[in-house]
Formats: C-alpha cells, sequence, structure tokens
C-alpha cells in the first residue's frame, strides 16, 4: 500500500476505536454533570491515584482564595491519601502527578470559566485561563472518582485516561434562595454554595427583604432588624392557617445575618467562583419595612410582619414621599459596600399600587412628575435608585414587571412570568436572565402531590427543569445575544427548614445546571437520567437530602 494510503487506514481505524470506547466510558466511568462540551477518551488504560502523588500548582497565586479552596478540598475529598502539594512558576513538561496550571497564553476557546483536563496514564493536567476555570475543572475531577472516594478506603483508585475540553454555553447561572419567607442559617446558605460550585453554578439570587422579614444587617436603620426580621411564631401552624398576631404578642420568630455574616458567605462564594446578588425590594413585598417604619407607608394602617399567605400583598413604600428614596438610596450605600458583585436586585415584582390610587402623595407626585400612571411612578422610583446604583458602577436586575413603566437600556430584566418578559426585553435591547416559572421554580410540585410535603402550586418535575432553554424560540439570534443564561428559584414560604429546602433543590439544581452549562449539542436526558444513581451517591455521602422519585411530565 501507498504511505498515504496506509496511514489514512489506521487514521481511520484509531477513529473507529476512539469512538467506540468513548461512547463505552461515557455511559459506564463519566458520571459529570453538567455534562462537558467535549470528552475525548483515546486509551482504554487508567490512571492510578497513589499515596504521595505530587499536587503541582503552576503559574496560579497561592493566596488566590480559589486555589487555596481547590488545595483544601482535595484533600477533603481524597481524605485517604496524603498528597505533597507545591506552588511553582515554571512549567514543566516531566512533572509527575496532578497538576493545576494557568494557562501561560490565554486559549480564547476557553474563555473565562473553561477547562482542559487531560489524564494520561502518569499524570493529570487541568488547565485554564483563570483559576476559576481551574475550580470547574477541580469539579469534573472530583466526579470521575468513586462518591464513596471519602469516606471509603480505597486499595487504588482509577481514573479514565481522557481528555476534556468544557467551557460553559452561558455566563449566567444562577440558583436563587429566598430567606424572607423563612430564615435559614449561614451554615445552610454554604451548603446551599457548596452545591452550586459543584454544578458549576455562579450567581447567588439571595432573596433578603420581603414581607415576612428582612434579613440584612443595617447601621443606619436598626429596626429594620430589630422589628423587621421577626414575626410572631406560628412555625407549629401551617403556612396556610398562620393567624394574625395577637394584641401584645411577642415577635420571636425569624432572625438576619450580620454584615460580618455577609461577609463570611460572600468570601465563601467568592472562593467558589461564585457572585452573590442581593435583592433589596421595592416598592412592594415590604410589610416588614413598614412594620418598623411606619412612616413609609402611604396609609396609616398597622403594618406588621407578615405571617403565612399574604396575597394580594397591600404594604407598599410610598411613591410620593422622598423620604422613602432618601432611605432606600441609604439602605443601598450600605449594600454596596457588603457585596462586591456587579449587580443588585431590586425586585419590582407583584407591586399593587391600590395604596397609591388613594395617596394624596403619590397622587401629587405623578402630577408634578407629569407621568402618565402609577406605573410610571414606580419605573421613576426605579430609575431613581438605578442612578444611584449606578454611581457606584453598578447595575441593577429587576423582575420582569419593571418593563411595565418602561426601562433604561441598563436595566436587566428577570423573567419569570414565562417567557414573554424576556422576550420584550431581549427584542428592546435589555438584557435577559430566564427564570421562567413554567421551568425554574422549584417550589413546586416535582412529583405526584399525594406524596410529596405540601408546596406552593403547580408541577414542575426534573424532566420539565431538564427541558429548560434560556434561549426563547421567538427570538432571533442577534436578540438571543441579550440572553446572559438562566436560574433556577427557591420561595420559601413552604419550605422551613435546610432539609426540605435541599429536598426542593435536588436533583432539579442539577438539571438546571446542563440546561445552562452544558452545549446544546450535548444534552441528552437518557444520559442525565443514567448518571442519576451516582450523582444521589455522591450528594448523600455529601449529606444532602434529595428527591428520589421521578416525577412524569403530564
Ligand atoms: C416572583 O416570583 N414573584 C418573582
Ligand atoms: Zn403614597
Amino acid at each position: 500500500m501507498h504511505n498515504k494510503k496506509i496511514t489514512l487506514y489506521f487514521f481511520l481505524l484509531y477513529l473507529l476505536l476512539v469512538n467506540s470506547f468513548n461512547s463505552t466510558a461515557q455511559s459506564s466511568l463519566i458520571n459529570i454533570v453538567p455534562q462537558p462540551a467535549e470528552i475525548n477518551s483515546v486509551e482504554v488504560h487508567h490512571f492510578f491515584l497513589k499515596d504521595n502523588t505530587n499536587i503541582l500548582f503552576v503559574n496560579t497565586n497561592p493566596e488566590d482564595p480559589k486555589i487555596q479552596y481547590i488545595s483544601q478540598h482535595l484533600a477533603t475529598v481524597f481524605s485517604f491519601y496524603h498528597f505533597n502539594i507545591t506552588f511553582q512558576q515554571e512549567v514543566c513538561d516531566t512533572c509527575m502527578g496532578i497538576i493545576f496550571k494557568i494557562n501561560e497564553s490565554e486559549k480564547t476557546y476557553l474563555g473565562n470559566e473553561g477547562y482542559d483536563l487531560v489524564i494520561h496514564l502518569n499524570h493529570i493536567t487541568i488547565s485554564a485561563n483563570s483559576s476559576a476555570g481551574l475550580v470547574y475543572g477541580f469539579q469534573s475531577l472530583v466526579q470521575l472518582a468513586p462518591p464513596d472516594v471519602s469516606v471509603q478506603p480505597q486499595d487504588s483508585l482509577l481514573l479514565p485516561v481522557l481528555h476534556i475540553t468544557d467551557y460553559p454555553r452561558f455566563e449566567w447561572r444562577g440558583s436563587h434562595r429566598d430567606v424572607s419567607r423563612h430564615f435559614f442559617d449561614v451554615e445552610s446558605i454554604k451548603k446551599h454554595l457548596d452545591l452550586m460550585v459543584l454544578y458549576k453554578l455562579n450567581k447567588f439570587h439571595w432573596h433578603l427583604t420581603d414581607d415576612h422579614g428582612w434579613r440584612i444587617e443595617i447601621d443606619s436603620y436598626p429596626k429594620l432588624t430589630e422589628i423587621g426580621a421577626w414575626s410572631v411564631d406560628r412555625s407549629q401552624q401551617r403556612w396556610t392557617e398562620g393567624t394574625p398576631p395577637a394584641e401584645g404578642e411577642k415577635a420571636t420568630y425569624g432572625g438576619f445575618y450580620t454584615k460580618k455574616e455577609i461577609q463570611e458567605i460572600v468570601a465563601y462564594a467568592a472562593a467558589r467562583n461564585i457572585d452573590v446578588i442581593p435583592e433589596i425590594e421595592i416598592p412592594g413585598h415590604c410589610s416588614e419595612i413598614l412594620a418598623a417604619y411606619p412612616e413609609f407607608a402611604c396609609d396609616d394602617y398597622s403594618y406588621y410582619v407578615q405571617i403565612g399567605p399574604y396575597w394580594p400583598p397591600k404594604a407598599i413604600l410610598c411613591g410620593g414621599n422622598d423620604d422613602v428614596m432618601v432611605f432606600l438610596k441609604k439602605i443601598i450605600d450600605e449594600v454596596v459596600e457588603l457585596f462586591p458583585c456587579q449587580y443588585i436586585h431590586i425586585g419590582g415584582d407583584e407591586a399593587y399600587k391600590d395604596n397609591w390610587k388613594v395617596c394624596l402623595k403619590c397622587q401629587n407626585k405623578i402630577k408634578s412628575l407629569q407621568l402618565n400612571n402609577d406605573e410610571e411612578l414606580q419605573s421613576w422610583m426605579i430609575r431613581d435608585i438605578e442612578k444611584h446604583i449606578m454611581s457606584y458602577h453598578k447595575r441593577i436586575i429587576g423582575w420582569d414587571e419593571i418593563l411595565d413603566g418602561g426601562v433604561t437600556p441598563t436595566a436587566t430584566i428577570m423573567s419569570w412570568q414565562g417567557d414573554k418578559g424576556g422576550i420584550k426585553a431581549a427584542k428592546q435591547g435589555n438584557k435577559v436572565i430566564m427564570a421562567p416559572n413554567s421551568h425554574c421554580y422549584l417550589d413546586y410540585y416535582q412529583a405526584d402531590k399525594e406524596d410529596e410535603p405540601e408546596a406552593i402550586c403547580c408541577y414542575i418535575p426534573l424532566e420539565k427543569v431538564y427541558q429548560f432553554d434560556p434561549i426563547p424560540e421567538a427570538l432571533t439570534d442577534e436578540e438571543a445575544k441579550f440572553v446572559k443564561g438562566g436560574q433556577a428559584n427557591l420561595w420559601a414560604e413552604f419550605i422551613s427548614n435546610t432539609a426540605h429546602a435541599e429536598y426542593m433543590l435536588l436533583p432539579r439544581l442539577s438539571a438546571l445546571a446542563e440546561a445552562v452549562w452544558t452545549p446544546k449539542r450535548e444534552k441528552n436526558w437518557d444520559n442525565f437520567i443514567t448518571k442519576l444513581p451516582t450523582q444521589k451517591q455522591r450528594l448523600k455521602i455529601l449529606g444532602y437530602n434529595y428527591c428520589d422519585k421521578i416525577g412524569k411530565i403530564k
């Protein structure tokens, strides 16, 4: 045979072998969630992880919290092995062990969060353009090991020889948590953040204020937490049957985060490549504010920190009282100090304006500003707050209702009432985060109601979350560029403890992760389901509660 033909023959044979190994390897050994962008398995061999394996950090900063997270967690996950961890500047071709390396020259296909994970016969290399990518490469390495690696001594640990090239489909991969309807302590939030990094999610949307409790310490307005963080205790009643406070009854149920605790959580998140986005809800959902500072209401109703269902929410900050704007801006001044991320979420949803309609101050404001209606008064308040937030070089996010009275081009819209808000926003050139209540509301039932803990309503089983695509079909390719990503929301009306919160999050949050990380072409429900038993084993060992049923799509 001609030389070229021989080369071609062997090349084709090689492709055949590689491909046939790929499919078996992916089904039996590779249980990474979210599914990586590309997996190439080139040899049917294994790397053995042994005692005294060298761990080398190359071209990284030992002070970088993400690098410290990796080195500490390597020791926790592979707890039965002793590793020699060293840091060095130069890349070495003959190094053995596990090498975490920042690329000397940037590989554009990886972006800021992607990574290459190459397992050779005698060493492993995880390389990325940034330490964020190394955090994610590390997660994939951990998920290639058996789930019980941290609790069960193994004689020798086998890892498949392969090459993964991986990067996210979307920059916004969010998980939201309501801590107002019920308060959750720092440990509960840290466990949530640990889950997020496991699934390569990077935005923690922290719903800190609402009718049922104000959860963030603000020095200028101490009554927000002295009064606003506490309701009367109805923990022994069903949520739907909570009785209003009795005359003189003490408010003892709730809690809040001190500034120190918030800083601790923000740092914990940052080490896991997670930005924390605080939500300070305006102008509605504010009974707890009005309980503490009744002067910011339109009326003289005696507001209290809510218990149980509260619908429609009557409480609204007076849009015609200039002191309200001073109050909100002072709060923002303290909030921006605590949260280094680029965004502040200002809420804006479900602001029922009955009080505004009969408030002289509000109506005078509408006239003096030559506004057309109440929606435009809300829009004016939000624009004013946005200006203040932008003076800190930060941007606002608001729920899709903020579109109603008009928004500035700089506002980012979070689409929750299905995808229509997202579509409208993207078509007019606003950035969008998709969190539609058709696919992303993890407080809804996930299996047949009869056998499930009581939930707020509705039905979103695992497969429905899996089907979520952040890009609505109605958008052109150009318009779709405004969609930054997607997010799952966990409202806590019916969720009062960590075990229940985890039950609602899991495994649905892992399905959301494939929707926001994995390239569309690699998403595959059957493959996801195949990976589920290993995932659940891992979650159990990590101490998480999860739902073991798979509700059918109806
Ligand atoms: C929402 O669910 N009210 C944003
Ligand atoms: Zn008013």
